[in-house]
């Protein structure tokens, strides 16, 4: 039985913001009631209706994140959403280096780490997504990369623990060839992949809260066996959390 399991759910763009309000006031009470002692939820919409979903679920246990961030302060940046805004309507968390925004906006590791750097100076706590590519795990590469991807945020973090003092870093592994393909990673490559995280992670406890997450593929059928593995603490899930029935049970399952 494991306690304290976050779980995220990032509705991307699969809804219009018509669809996305809707789900969201038809499943309020469903939500609500699937929050506890035991399990955190973080619904995850799209920038259109981040405002008015933080709305809805205001004064409940349901907090709100964004699915991305500028890396900018504010200026001439047509497009784009500052860190600011979402001080300003009270939103506590950001997604950020998904593979989906990494690939459409060819962001590198460095414009990721800015966005970090950007959301802790306004006390937003980052959803980090990590994870490489089909070609990089059978290189045998899958470390290498993460270590790629994680360099820079630990950099900054050695400057600035003291805005990490109030805030939740959410590590998010998630191997790009698992994101929408229905096909997970085995038992022993997950327990080494989040083994290697925690250790690499563990050594700042004192310095900062950290859950480590596992995405990709997440459904009824397999959250139980994921939620087994050890050092996983939570999930970020696509596709299979906009069907509540299904969201409610993986929630629902192992804990
Ligand atoms: P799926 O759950 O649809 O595979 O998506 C995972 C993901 O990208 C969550 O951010």
């Amino acid at each position: 039985m494991k306690k304290n399991f976050t779980i995220i759910s990032n509705w991307k763009m699969y809804l219009d913001t018509i669809e996305e309000l809707k789900f969201a006031t038809i499943n309020y009470d469903n939500f609500i009631k699937l929050t506890n002692s035991e399990n955190k939820i973080i619904l995850c919409p799209s920038f259109l209706s981040l405002n008015s979903i933080n709305q809805i679920f205001k004064s409940t246990d349901i907090f709100i994140g964004a699915q991305n961030c500028s890396t900018h302060l504010n200026g001439n940046f047509t497009g784009q959403i500052s860190v600011e805004s979402f001080n300003k309507l009270g939103i506590k968390y950001s997604i950020i280096g998904h593979s989906e925004t990494r690939r459409e906006f060819k962001e590198s590791n460095i414009d990721i780490a800015n966005k970090f750097s950007r959301l802790i100076d306004f006390g937003i706590s980052p959803i980090l997504c990590i994870g490489e590519e089909l070609e990089e795990k059978k290189a045998g590469k899958t470390l290498d990369v993460l270590t790629k991807q994680l360099d820079p945020i630990f950099k900054i973090m050695e400057n600035s623990y003291n805005k990490l003092n109030h805030l939740e870093l959410l590590i998010a592994y998630e191997p790009v060839w698992s994101i929408g393909s229905g096909i997970i990673p085995d038992q022993d490559y997950l327990e080494n992949i989040f083994s290697w995280l925690h250790k690499n992670f563990s050594g700042l406890r004192n310095k900062i809260v950290f859950t480590l997450l596992y995405g990709g593929s997440v459904n009824a059928e397999n959250a139980k066996f994921l939620k087994n593995i050890k050092n996983i603490n939570g999930f970020l899930i696509g596709k299979s959390s906009l069907d509540f029935q299904e969201f409610e049970k993986i929630v629902k399952y192992g804990i």
